[in-house]
């Protein structure tokens, strides 16, 4: 990844100068940022406020399979092609972050055609039974349940190594043992991988109805509470499919791929696997500056789905995701110091990086996540770029954050970096607030930075 952009011509002597000056206090900060935003083409839209966030989906049909809580509103989507449509020549809409995969359902129900990248196996493994709806059969469905249900096979079969599942005061009345049983009897049936699929799906969709784990945040958090059994969770959750697909069973629908893979190398990712389109529309939410941490928020259903078995791959996992997060730990890289146009956001990252009030704890490993994260960024819009047509956009959902008390606006600086590779910034709409976790006078933007590609790039 490094070597095409190592053709520059830096001066460093004269960086070493400039950075060596700075040490900036968060205030110092914030006047610096402020100065640039009064730039930029700032709109408060009042109309995104509650389609910022996932809860809304839980309403509609297929959206509603698991509760993804990092996701946006189907109807964000909505709105977002109704404003930004892609040209009628290149309908194709891209989701490089595709999470869940709202984006591509609601592409896939206006019938354009939909790609989905997502590094998580398992978030992967979400979007395509998901999107692959119309692949399920209904009544094969309820017949393998049934089956599944019926199966009384009594053996014990060994837990998932991660020692999350071995707690009983997690997994009460050994449910964690009931339900690597049931994953068992499901894959024991002799049916459509789809129908497979489907039932895994709802089984690990269930793990909140048996456990007292409660996503929280950053983490797992136990709470102390009644739960079921896991045969009547699957039943429960299955009959939710089962209800969606009978209802849906007319809809047209539309083929969508999705690959698991890493944003940062789109372009090999996608002509790796024959896609060779170019995108009208781009519209993602990358992970936010926050040190979220995906597998593991996820390692319960990463582990009983077997998608990762070890400790090990679990490590190499987290570090080869989005540098968003500590664990995130892909070799240094210096992207932005090295392309002469982004010389400017360099420096402005790294006095982020070097402010003196991101807090004790963070300290150390904050600075890190701060230049891997945007130089991440840099190389997303870079990957993007190859893809997307002239005259066609990308929507990126973002949301600001705090290290101790350094405020960093992520949308401001995704919008500078975007314009200095040559996109044209066409708005960064505020869709909401929100508070920060531990500092509650703080209100965190989350906005949708708008770049349209200009015909001649
Ligand atoms: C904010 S979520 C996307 C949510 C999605 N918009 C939805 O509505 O479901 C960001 C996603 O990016 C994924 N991710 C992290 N690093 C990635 C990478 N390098 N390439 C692709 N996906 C990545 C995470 O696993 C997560 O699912």
């Amino acid at each position: 990844m490094t070597n095409k952009l190592l053709d520059c011509q830096y001066s460093h002597t004269q960086e070493s100068a400039e950075i060596s000056k700075l040490s900036p206090i968060a205030e110092d900060m914030q006047l610096i940022f402020s100065k640039i935003e009064s730039d930029l083409p700032f709109v408060k839209d009042n109309s995104l406020q509650d389609l910022m966030s996932y809860t809304k989906n839980m309403e509609y049909p297929i959206h509603r399979w698991y509760q993804f809580k990092e996701g946006y509103s189907h109807k964000l989507v909505t709105t977002i092609l109704k404003d930004y449509a892609p040209p009628k020549n290149f309908p194709a809409i891209l989701d490089p972050f595709c999470g869940s995969g709202t984006t591509l359902l609601v592409a896939q129900a206006n019938q354009l055609p939909a790609v989905g990248v997502e590094i998580n196996p398992f978030i992967a493994f979400l979007s395509r039974v998901k999107t692959g709806w119309f692949k399920i059969n209904p009544e094969e469905l309820e017949r393998v349940l049934k089956r599944v249900l019926k199966d009384n096979k009594s053996a014990r079969f060994p837990l998932p190594e991660l020692t999350t599942f071995h707690n009983e005061e997690y997994f009460p009345n050994k449910n964690a043992y009931e339900l690597v049983r049931l994953r068992d009897a499901i894959h024991r049936r002799k049916t459509t991988p789809e129908v497979k699929d489907a039932l895994i799906l709802a089984l690990v969709a269930s793990l909140e109805d048996v456990s007292c784990l409660r996503k929280d945040g950053r983490l797992l958090r136990y709470i102390q509470r009644d739960v079921i059994t896991p045969k009547e969770a699957l039943f429960k959750r299955t009959m939710v499919i089962l209800e969606d697909l009978i209802a849906m069973e007319n809809c047209l629908s539309q083929d969508t791929k999705v690959l698991q893979g890493d944003a940062r190398q789109l372009d090999s990712l996608l002509s790796q696997n024959i896609v060779h389109n170019k995108f009208g529309l781009i519209l993602y939410s990358p992970p936010y500056l926050n040190n979220f941490d995906y597998s593991e928020v996820y390692k319960c259903e990463l582990w009983l789905t077997g998608f990762i078995n070890s400790y090990s791959d679990w490590k190499e996992l987290r570090k080869k995701t989005f540098r968003s997060h500590p664990e995130s730990r892909i070799p240094s890289t210096s992207y932005l110091k090295d392309t002469p146009s982004q010389r400017e956001i360099h420096l402005l990252v790294e006095k982020a990086a070097r402010c003196q009030d991101i807090g004790s704890y963070a300290q150390t490993r904050a600075p890190r996540v701060i230049r891997g994260y945007f130089d991440d960024v840099f190389l997303m819009l870079k990957e993007q770029m190859v893809r997307l047509v002239p005259g066609g956009y990308i929507v990126c959902v973002v949301g600001n954050s705090k290290h101790g008390n350094l405020y960093i606006p992520v949308d401001t600086l995704i919008a500078k970096i975007g314009q200095a590779l040559g996109l044209e910034l066409v708005a960064i709409r505020i869709g909401k607030y929100r508070f920060s976790r531990n500092q509650k006078n703080q209100r965190l933007r989350e906005s949708l930075v708008v770049f349209r590609k200009p015909e001649l790039l």
